[in-house]
C-alpha cells in the first residue's frame, strides 16, 4: 500500500501532479477527450499519475507507460440522469490489479440521495484494498444543488478518510485550510470547470499553500489552449514551488510551441 502510494504522491516533495481523464464514465465523450489517447499520450510526461476508467486504459493508453494509474471504478449512471448519487463499484479488484494500478478511485455523494449506497460502496472497496494492499481514493463528488463550502466539504472529506480512504479529492474552497485541518489523509483537489488558466493556476497555488499534497485536474488542463504547456505550469506550481506569475510566464512562453 505505502509502495503503491508513493508512487502517486513523491516521496521527496509530498507532492503529487494528477491528470484526471476520467470524465467519460458519466459524460461521455466530454469536450477535449473526444479522442481521449491521442490528448492524454502527450501530457503523460508531466503527470504523477493518470486517473481513468479501465476502458479507455486498455483500448487507447500504451501498455508501456511509466505513470501510475488511478483506476475510477465507480459509475453507473449518466449526465441524463438527475440523480449522479446512484453509483456503484463497475471494476472488480481483481481487474484493478491485473491493471496494475497504483490506485482506485469512487466517488462519495454526502448529502444526496444515494449517500448511504456510496458510502457503503467507499466501506467494501477498502476492505477490498486492504487485501491487495491497494490504496482507494475517494472523490468527494458535489451534487447540483450542495454548497461548495468548508464546512460541507470537510464533513464529506472527512467521513471518506473515517471509512479508511487513503487519499481525498475534493474542490477548492475559501477556507481551504479547515478541511485540510479535519482530514487525516493527503487531500488533492480537482480543477473543476474550466476557467482562465491564470486563475486555475492561482487555485492550484492557494490548494498547495493551504496544505493539499496536489491536484488531480483535468479540464482545465485538456480544455487548455494549450494542454502541453498547461501541465507544465501546474506541475511548475506543485512540484517546483513557482508563484502563479512564474507558471503563468513559463506557460506564455511554451504555449504555442511545436511540440
Ligand atoms: C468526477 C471526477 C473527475 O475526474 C474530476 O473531478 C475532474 O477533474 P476536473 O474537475 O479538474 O475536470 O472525479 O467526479
Amino acid at each position: 500500500m505505502k509502495n503503491r502510494l508513493s508512487r502517486i504522491i513523491n516521496p521527496k516533495t509530498g507532492h503529487t501532479v494528477m491528470l484526471a481523464v476520467d470524465h467519460g464514465y458519466f459524460q461521455g465523450p466530454t469536450s477535449g477527450l473526444e479522442r481521449p489517447g491521442e490528448v492524454i499520450t502527450p501530457l503523460l510526461p508531466w503527470a504523477d499519475a493518470v486517473m481513468l476508467t479501465r476502458g479507455v486504459l486498455r483500448n487507447t493508453i500504451d501498455a508501456t507507460i511509466s505513470n501510475p494509474v488511478v483506476l475510477r471504478v465507480s459509475g453507473g449512471t449518466s449526465i441524463l440522469k438527475d440523480d449522479l448519487s446512484n453509483e456503484d463499484i463497475t471494476t472488480s479488484m481483481r481487474d484493478a490489479v491485473r491493471l496494475n494500478a497504483a490506485a482506485v478511485a469512487l466517488s462519495i455523494f454526502v448529502g444526496a440521495p444515494n449517500e448511504k449506497q456510496t458510502l457503503v460502496n467507499l466501506a467494501r472497496l477498502v476492505d477490498e484494498g486492504e487485501e491487495y494492499g491497494m490504496p482507494v481514493l475517494a472523490v468527494t463528488a458535489v451534487g447540483r444543488d450542495m454548497v461548495r463550502d468548508a464546512r460541507y466539504l470537510g464533513l464529506a472529506s472527512r467521513i471518506a478518510a473515517e471509512l479508511g480512504a487513503s487519499m481525498v479529492k475534493t474542490y477548492y474552497c475559501e477556507n481551504f485550510g479547515k478541511v485540510v485541518e479535519g482530514c487525516p489523509v493527503p487531500i488533492v483537489i480537482a480543477g473543476g470547470k474550466k476557467i482562465p488558466e491564470p486563475e486555475a493556476l492561482k487555485l492550484a497555488y492557494n490548494a498547495i499553500q493551504e496544505g493539499a499534497v496536489g491536484v488531480d485536474m483535468g479540464r482545465n488542463i485538456f480544455q487548455s489552449e494549450d494542454p502541453i504547456a498547461m501541465i507544465q505550469a501546474v506541475r511548475s506550481i506543485v512540484q517546483e514551488g513557482y508563484t502563479p506569475d512564474e507558471a503563468l510566464e513559463l506557460f506564455n512562453s511554451l504555449k504555442g510551441k511545436k511540440k
